[in-house]
């Protein structure tokens, strides 16, 4: 950093390094942090997720500047922010379709860990601290959404925090709690308007910094699984490592073009997703006494819901719903195979790889949809599919037949 620093500059560097470690810090985490040569575009996820994490605080702060938190205003102040404030719109358009983005980049992220192996060791902390920000974000989703006060925001809000009603004994007391009033309410929406707006980013944004150290800690992984740090030339420099600065803040600034391109495609033609980033009954006012026709949580959780209306019971079926992500966590430790990369795994892996994505996607769109008994039949179906990846996962991943894994990173 100093070697590009006129005189003036320099002096002013040192004064500041004297004070804080701001070369240090610059030195260890980009021009001195070497990350694997072979990175391929699995590899932008990480980055496009913390220009998300960007888009969606900045968005969210001038959103807060016009928008009022109250059951009588909620919902005209959003129209006056769509139709008055200048350039409203597309700050509340980055914002809605920004959080849809935000879970197709992160969804993305994490399957990139899945194929190829890097919740294994040394990156299990990293994985569970990536989980608690998955955790984070279907929190911040859950809580903004009810802020327009539409249709689907309100009675979203009810189906699902009714659900703690299914806990024996306590159920009922905890959701009175949880709304802080009898139905969901005035006093449910300032309660969320607090959480979404500093509750939630707070802890987000120190996750986001562990997740990182974590990361920088143990190294990255790449797409053939070997660790760089066990072949280091005489300067201790890992031999198949590159500085992230320059060669890789070059090419992440490729996908954030390419994402960019993407995400303002959408915006400014097809801002509500086809219904599935902003829902139709979500344009009218919340009315508690006029129930939606049929009710259903935005794309991203519609997984998660199949499961839930999969199981007849609700309590088993809200525990279901829970241990769908709860199996995630432990990920890590199901997985016995000490081979990460998909590359040189077995066939076995792969299939069951495969056959998750689909039950993942299958659930997603009955989730989305009006149940019928066939589709009620298929959600039973593909959520043994989705449980049986990680049940089995000790079993296959014990026995499947993996391939030599190089020493070096491959090209
Ligand atoms: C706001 C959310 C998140 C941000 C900003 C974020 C950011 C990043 C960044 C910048 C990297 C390094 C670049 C890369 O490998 O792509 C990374 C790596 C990683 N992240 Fe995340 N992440 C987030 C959420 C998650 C989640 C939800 C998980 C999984 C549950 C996760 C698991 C990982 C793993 C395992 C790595 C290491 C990958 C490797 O080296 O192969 N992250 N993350």
């Amino acid at each position: 950093m100093e070697e590009k620093c006129s005189r003036g500059c320099s002096q002013l560097l040192n004064w500041v390094d004297a004070r804080f470690p701001l070369t240090k810090l610059w030195r260890e985490h980009l021009a001195e942090y070497y990350a694997p040569k072979n990175f391929n575009i699995w590899y932008f996820f990480g980055s496009l997720a913390l220009l998300v994490l960007v888009n969606q605080l900045l968005t969210g702060l001038w959103l807060t500047m016009h928008y009022k938190p109250s059951a009588v205003d909620a919902f005209a102040s959003v129209e006056y922010i769509m139709r008055d404030v200048p350039m409203g719109w597309i700050l509340r358009y980055m914002h809605s379709t920004g959080a849809s983005a935000f879970f197709i980049v992160i969804y993305l992220h994490m399957f990139r860990a899945m194929l190829y192996g890097s919740y294994k060791k040394p990156r299990e902390l990293l994985w569970l601290v990536g989980m608690l920000l998955y955790l984070c974000l279907m929190a911040e989703a859950f809580f903004g959404y009810l802020l327009p006060w539409g249709q689907m925001s309100f009675w979203g809000a009810k189906v699902i925090t009714s659900l703690f009603e299914a806990i024996p004994f306590v159920g009922g007391g905890l959701v009175e709690w949880l709304r802080g009033d009898f139905t969901v309410s005035d006093a449910t929406l300032n309660r969320f308007f607090a959480l979404h707006v500093i509750g939630v980013p707070l802890v987000f944004v120190g996750l986001v910094a562990i997740h990182i150290m974590a990361l920088h800690e143990v190294g990255s992984n790449n797409p053939d699984g070997v660790e760089i740090k066990d072949y280091k030339d005489e300067t201790g420099k890992p031999r198949d490592g590159i500085p992230f600065h320059p060669y890789y803040t070059v090419k992440d600034t490729l996908g954030v073009a390419i994402f960019l391109l993407v995400f303002c495609g959408i915006i400014f033609f097809w801002p509500d997703g086809g219904g599935y980033f902003l829902e139709a009954p979500n344009f009218q006012p919340a009315d508690p006494l006029v129930t939606p026709e049929h009710i259903a949580p935005v794309w991203y959780f519609t997984p998660f819901y199949a499961i839930l209306r999969a199981i007849p019971d609700k309590l088993l079926g809200v525990m279901a719903m829970g241990g769908a992500i709860a199996f995630l966590f432990v990920l890590p430790w199901l997985d016995r195979n000490p081979v990460k990369s998909i590359r040189y795994r077995g066939w076995q892996y792969k299939v069951a790889l495969s056959l998750f994505v689909i039950s993942f996607l299958v659930l997603g769109y009955l989730g989305a949809n009006v149940p019928t008994p066939a589709r009620t039949l298929a959600a039973q179906f593909f959520s043994v599919v989705y449980f049986a990846f990680f049940i089995l996962m000790p079993f296959y991943t014990k026995w499947e037949k993996t391939k030599p894994v190089p020493e070096r990173v491959t090209h």
